[in-house]
C-alpha cells in the first residue's frame, strides 16, 4: 500500500487489509514515495479514525518505497495516480510494472481513481478516506 508520505492514506490501507486477510497467507506493508516522514507514526487523525473502527495502526512507522519492494511483494497498490507514476518510474522490467495497480481500480463505483489526500483536511476528510479505503479493501479481498 503506497501513498506519498506513508502517514495518512497507506497506513489506513495497510491496517484495513491486514485486518481482513489471514496473516498466515498474506503479508501486508505500506510505504511512501516521498521520504519526509520516514520513521514517523501515522498521522494522529489516521490513528484515531482506525481506532474508532477497532484497528490499531499506532505501531506502524513510515518508510520509503524501495526498488527491492518489487522483489518482495506480489501486489503493489498506489493510492493515487501520482504515486502510481512514481512507482512505475522505479520499475526495472515488465515483471515489476505489472505488480503495480491503482488501489481504486478495484472499486468500480468510483470514477475518480485517486484516494484524496486528507493531510491538509480535517477529521471529516479522514473519515471519508477511511470509508473509501475500507469499502475498496473489501472489494480487493473478494477479488483475490
Ligand atoms: P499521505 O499524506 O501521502 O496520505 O501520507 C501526506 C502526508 C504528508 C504530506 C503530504 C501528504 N506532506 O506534504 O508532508
Amino acid at each position: 500500500m503506497v501513498c506519498l508520505g506513508n502517514i495518512c492514506r497507506s497506513p489506513l490501507a495497510h491496517g484495513l487489509l491486514e485486518s481482513k486477510l489471514n496473516s498466515q497467507e498474506y503479508y501486508v506493508d505500506s510505504a511512501g514515495t516521498a521520504s519526509y516522514h520516514i520513521g514517523s507514526q501515522p498521522d494522529r487523525r489516521s490513528i484515531k479514525v482506525a481506532l474508532n473502527a477497532g484497528i490499531d495502526i499506532s505501531a506502524q512507522r513510515a518508510r520509503a518505497f524501495k526498488v527491492k519492494d518489487f522483489d518482495e511483494f506480489d501486489y503493489i497498490y498506489a493510492m493515487d495516480e501520482s504515486n502510481y507514476a512514481d512507482i512505475l518510474r522505479l520499475s526495472r522490467n515488465e515483471n515489476d510494472s505489472k505488480k503495480v495497480k491503482l488501489f481504486l481500480v478495484a472499486n468500480k463505483s468510483r470514477f475518480d481513481k485517486n484516494v484524496p489526500d486528507p493531510y491538509y483536511g480535517d477529521m471529516s476528510d479522514f473519515e471519508c478516506v477511511f470509508n473509501l479505503i475500507n469499502e475498496t479493501a473489501d472489494l480487493i479481498v473478494e477479488g483475490i
